[in-house]
């Protein structure tokens, strides 16, 4: 896939943005695009190829066809960070039964960086993985497991950075929010990405190794607790009393006769 010839000076991210990237973080190789349909398609097809590095890192100026949890698609307009990690579990000790800890981690990673670079405090975790700064959405997540590669994680992030939302419609105002809307001026694109992969390397190696600090965390940043919400998966939907999220990362749901647990899905009012 070949990007059309834009100078360094002219992207988002400049070659000396790459190099401080690879030189400071965990990942060992990084691929820009200006311009690419999906960061997550394109780390799916790396996976597919016999010999790659890990983390690799796909980062993108913009998307055409940024893909969200089910069949949500992900609009950010220019401004946003949207990238792609593949990662090989085996190097990282993430063995298949540890995975299902690694949407919440990355989530509550996310949280943690954005909390170190906005002196803000209300970031919150809505589960599985959603970033919420002030009540509203400005991080979203997708993991997927290559078909038929095993031992692979394709990590997609996409966080409204200066794609701010002022302008915006009011019904996207209400629900979205850019860290420059937070933070008051923009922020360099770079050190938030930077950030993220410092706190996502961190907290992915402390699955299986300091759960309970990780769990304590989770809970804390849990937005939904106390709340009164809806779950909705393709088997099931539950209204219910939010009360926190269990050990193994069930979103626990008190109805009106039981207490529900539940896994894959989707909250759909909170
Ligand atoms: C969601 O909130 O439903 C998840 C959105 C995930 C969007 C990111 S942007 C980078 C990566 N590439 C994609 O196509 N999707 C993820």
């Amino acid at each position: 896939m070949e990007d059309a010839f834009v100078p360094s000076q002219q992207r988002q991210f400049s070659d000396a943005d790459l190099d401080q990237i690879t030189g400071s973080t965990f990942v060992k190789r990084v691929e820009f695009h200006q311009a690419i349909d999906s960061t997550n398609n394109r780390a799916l097809e790396i996976a597919r190829t016999a010999k790659h590095e890990s983390p690799v890192l796909v980062l993108a100026g913009s998307q055409t066809h940024g893909r969200g949890r089910g069949s949500n698609s992900w609009w950010a307009q220019s401004g946003a960070l949207t990238f792609s990690l593949l990662i090989k579990t085996d190097q990282a000790q993430l063995p298949p039964p540890l995975w299902p800890q690694v949407s919440l981690t990355t989530g509550l990673a996310v949280c943690e960086a954005i909390a170190e670079l906005l002196s803000e405090p209300a970031i919150h975790l809505k589960w599985p993985n959603d970033v919420y700064v002030r009540q509203r959405k400005t991080c979203g997540i997708l993991i997927e497991s290559p078909p038929g590669h095993k031992g692979l994680l394709v990590i997609g992030i996409g966080i409204n950075v200066n794609n701010s939302m002022r302008h915006a419609p009011a019904e996207l105002r209400s629900s979205a929010i850019a860290l420059c809307d937070a933070n008051d001026k923009d922020l360099s694109l770079v050190e938030v990405l930077v950030r993220v992969l410092g706190r996502l390397n961190s907290r992915l190696a402390d699955i299986g190794h300091r759960d309970a600090d990780l769990r304590s965390s989770w809970r804390s940043r849990c937005l939904l607790t106390g709340r009164n919400v809806q779950f909705d998966s393709p088997t099931r939907s539950i209204i219910g009393l939010c009360r926190g999220i269990d050990d193994d990362g069930a979103l626990v749901i008190e109805t009106a006769d039981k207490i529900e647990r539940c896994y894959a899905g989707t909250i759909t009012k909170f």
